[in-house]
C-alpha cells in the first residue's frame, strides 16, 4: 500500500528510485513520483497511472543529483491525479515528502497550517507532512522531524529531503514498513527489502517510533524518545531474482507455477522425509523451529482464534476443518478488520494465529497487538521475514514461499494451508488426539500433493480453453459452490475471479445454496462446482442437479474416476485423487488458472488489478 524509496549517494539517484520503485509497484500503481535533490533545487516529477509513465517521463527529460526520493501510490485521500501523487512539497518546495500510511488527523494540522500561511495544492494527508517540517524546520531537516512527530497521529512510513541539505534524507516510522540498505559509501531506504535487493544486502529493518537521518556514509537512528539506537545489519538470502518473471508472462502465472515447488519446501523444511519412520515410534516427525516458547505451551491451549484478511483468511478457514477434528480443539476464524474492533474473548490458553502473507497487514497486525494485551500467546503464519506481524510474534511459522508479487495470492494462499496443515497434525501429535498410524497415513498423502499439483499444471490448456468460451468469459456475475474443507475454496475461487477479470464473483456454501443464491441461478450464471470425493460428495452433487434443473452452466472440479458427475454439468475438471482434507490445495490451482486464463481473455491487468493493492498497511 504505497511504496516509498531513497538513495544517498556518488550515483545518478534517477536510475536507483525508478528500479526501486519498479519492484514496490505491487503495493499501488495509480500514480507516481520521485523528487531528485541538485544545487539547492529539489526536481519534482509526477505522473498518473503506473511506473512505466514516470520512467518514459524521466528518460525523456532526466533528473539529476545523487539524492532522491521515490513514490508509488495506492491512493487513500485523494483521486490517483498528477497533484495528489507524491512527493509533496511544502509552500516554497525546499521540502519533499513520500509517505506510506494515513496522517488521521491531517483535517486539523491543515487547517492550522492553512491558518498559518501555508499554500496546499493537494487533497491528501500527506501534504501536512512537509507543511509541518517547514513549520519546525531551522536549518536542521531532523530536528524538525523529530517536532513534526510529535504533532502527527496515524500510521506512517515516511522519507523527506531538503533542498538545503542535498547531502541527506531524514525519516521515520510508526506502524507502516521502512527498511534502511546499507552500501559501500551510499545508502537506501525503502518500504521492503525487494527494492534494496539489486544494490545492497545489507539491511536494517526499523522499528516503530525509529526515525532518523541517512546521508552516503552514515545512518543514524534514534529511538522515540531520542536514544540512537545502535542496530546491527542484516544479511538478505533472498536473491534479486526471486523477484522476477523469469519467463512466465506474469507474476501471477509464475507463482502459480512455483506451488508444487513451494509445498514440497515446505515439507521438507518442517516435517522431512525421514520424520515418517519416527512417527511411528518417538511421534516427532513434524517440528517447527519458530515455535520458540509456544511449543511448550501447547498442550496448555483450549481454544484456536485465527485472524487474517483477505485470501489468508480463507486459509484459515480451511485449517479450521482440519484443526477440531485432528486436534480436538475449537478453532474460530476471525476477519482482522473485524476482530479489532470487536471485544474479544481471549485468555493465556487462547493461541491466536496471524496468518498473513506480507506480515504487514495493518488489521492483522493490530489483532496480534490486542492479542497480546490478553496475553494470549501468538503464533504468526507469515511469508516475509522480519515482517511487522513477525516481530510481534510469539512464535513463527515461514512460508518459505519467496516474494509473492502478483496482487492475487496465489502461492501464499496454498502454502498457507500446507503450513496450517503440519501444525494441525502437530497439535494433534502433541495432544495425542490422532492415533499414529493416521498421522503417518496423513503426512505421506500429504506428501504427494506437490506431484498432484504438477499434474494438474500440465492440464492447464484444458483450462486455458475453458476459460475461452464465451459462457464463462462473457458472465456478468459467478458463483462458486463447495462444501466442508471445499467451502473456503469456493470462497477463494470467488475471490480470485473477481479480483482480476473484475466479474462479480460470490462463494458459497453449498447447502446454503437454497437459501437465496439459487434465486439468480439462470443459464447465464456460470456456477463453478468443487464436487471432489469425500463426505459431502453425494450431497453437493445433489446441489448440481438443483443448479441443471433450473438450466444453470455448471464447471465442476470432480475426481479423477467419477463416472457419475459428467451427466450433470456442462464441463468437468478432474483432479487426483487425494484424501479430502488435502483437497482445497489441489482445488486452488485450477480456480486460479480459470481466474487468470478469463482475465486474461478480457484483456485484464493481471498483476496489477485496478484499485487492489497487495499489502494493505491501512485499516
Ligand atoms: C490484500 C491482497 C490479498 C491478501 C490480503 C491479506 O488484499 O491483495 O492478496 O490476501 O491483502 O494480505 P496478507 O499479506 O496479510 O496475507
Amino acid at each position: 500500500m504505497c511504496g516509498i524509496v531513497g538513495y544517498v549517494g556518488p550515483r545518478e539517484a534517477q536510475p536507483i528510485l525508478l528500479e526501486g520503485l519498479r519492484r514496490l509497484e505491487y503495493r499501488g500503481y495509480d500514480s507516481a513520483g520521485a523528487a531528485i535533490a541538485q544545487d539547492g533545487v529539489l526536481h519534482v516529477r509526477k505522473t498518473v497511472g503506473k511506473l512505466a509513465r514516470l520512467a518514459e517521463s524521466l528518460q525523456a527529460d532526466p533528473l539529476r543529483g545523487h539524492t532522491g526520493i521515490g513514490h508509488t501510490r495506492w491512493a487513500t485521500h485523494g483521486s490517483p491525479t498528477e497533484t495528489n501523487a507524491h512527493p509533496h512539497q511544502d509552500t516554497n518546495g525546499h521540502i519533499s515528502v513520500v509517505h506510506n500510511g494515513i496522517i488521521e488527523n491531517y483535517v486539523f494540522l491543515r487547517a492550522e497550517l492553512q491558518a498559518e500561511g501555508a499554500v496546499f495544492r493537494s487533497e491528501t494527508d500527506t501534504e501536512v507532512l512537509p507543511h509541518l517540517l517547514r513549520r519546525y524546520y531551522t536549518g536542521d531537516l531532523l530536528a524538525a522531524v523529530r517536532q513534526a512527530l510529535e504533532q502527527i497521529e496515524g500510521s506512517y512510513a515516511f522519507a523527506a529531503l531538503a533542498a538545503e541539505h542535498p547531502e541527506q534524507i531524514v525519516f521515520a516510522r510508526k506502524g507502516s514498513p521502512l527498511v534502511l540498505g546499507l552500501g559501500q559509501q551510499e545508502n537506501f531506504l525503502a518500504s521492503d527489502t525487494n527494492a534494496l535487493l539489486p544494490f545492497t544486502r545489507r539491511v536494517i529493518y526499523l522499528e516503530d517510533g525509529h526515525h532518523g537521518l541517512l546521508t552516503a556514509d552514515t545512518c543514524q537512528i534514534y529511538d522515540a524518545g531520542g536514544t540512537p539506537v545502535a542496530a546491527a545489519p542484516s544479511e538478505v538470502q533472498q536473491s534479486a531474482a526471486a523477484a522476477e518473471k523469469d519467463g512466465h508472462a506474469h507474476f501471477m502465472l509464475k507463482e502459480i507455477h512455483q506451488q508444487p515447488e513451494v509445498l514440497r519446501h515446505l515439507l521438507l523444511s518442517y516435517a522431512p522425509e525421514h520424520g515418517l519412520a519416527q512417527t511411528h515410534t518417538a511421534g516427532t516427525s513434524i517440528q517447527f523451529p519458530g515455535l520458540g516458547v509456544l511449543e511448550q505451551r501447547l498442550t496448555e491451549i483450549h481454544r484456536i482464534v485465527i485472524v487474517a484478511c483477505g485470501t489468508a483468511w480463507h486459509a484459515g478457514l480451511v485449517a479450521k476443518y482440519l484443526l477440531e477434528p485432528w486436534a480436538r480443539l475449537p478453532v474460530s476464524v476471525e476477519l482482522a478488520s473485524e476482530f479489532r474492533y470487536a471485544e474479544p474473548c481471549l485468555d493465556a490458553r487462547t493461541l491466536v494465529i496471524a496468518v498473513s502473507q506480507s506480515g504487514e497487514t495493518a488489521d492483522t497486525l493490530e489483532a496480534v497487538r490486542i492479542a497480546r494485551k490478553f496475553l494470549a500467546p501468538v503464533l504468526g503464519v507469515v511469508n516475509v521475514p522480519a515482517s511487522s506481524i513477525a516481530r510481534a510474534a510469539d512464535g513463527l511459522i515461514y512460508l518459505h514461499a519467496g516474494p509473492e508479487i502478483g496482487v492475487a495470492s496465489t502461492k501464499a494462499y496454498t502454502a498457507q494451508v500446507t503450513a496450517l496443515t503440519l501444525l494441525a497434525l502437530h497439535l494433534a501429535q502433541r495432544r495425542g488426539t490422532l492415533p499414529q498410524e493416521l498421522m503417518a497415513e496423513r503426512l505421506e498423502a500429504l506428501r504427494q500433493v506437490p506431484g498432484q499439483m504438477q499434474e494438474i499444471l500440465q492440464w492447464s490448456p484444458k483450462l486455458d480453453a475453458l476459460a475461452g468460451l464465451p459462457a464463462y468469459k462473457n458472465a456478468s456475475h459467478a458463483m462458486f459452490l463447495g462444501r466442508g474443507c471445499n467451502y473456503p475454496s469456493a470462497l477463494e475461487g470467488a475471490l480470485k475471479l473477481k479480483e482480476i477479470s473484475y466479474i462479480h464473483a460470490e462463494g458459497y456454501a453449498a447447502g446454503e445454496m437454497k437459501h437465496g443464491p439459487i434465486a439468480l441461478v439462470t443459464e447465464e450464471l456460470p456456477v463453478f462446482c468443487i464436487a471432489v470425493q469425500g463426505s459431502v460428495y453425494a450431497k453437493t452433487l445433489s446441489n448440481i442437479q438443483e443448479i441443471r434443473a433450473r438450466n444453470g452452466r455448471v464447471l465442476a472440479l470432480a475426481t479423477e474416476g467419477d463416472t457419475q458427475i459428467a451427466a450433470s454439468c456442462h464441463d468437468v475438471f478432474y483432479l487426483p485423487p487425494c484424501p479430502e482434507p488435502f483437497s482445497p490445495l489441489l482445488a486452488a490451482l485450477p480456480l486460479q488458472l480459470l481466474a487468470y486464463y478469463i482475465a486474461l481473455e478480457l484483456g485484464r491487468d493481471v498483476d496489477q488489478p485496478r484499485n487492489l493493492a497487495k499489502s494493505v498497511t491501512v485499516e
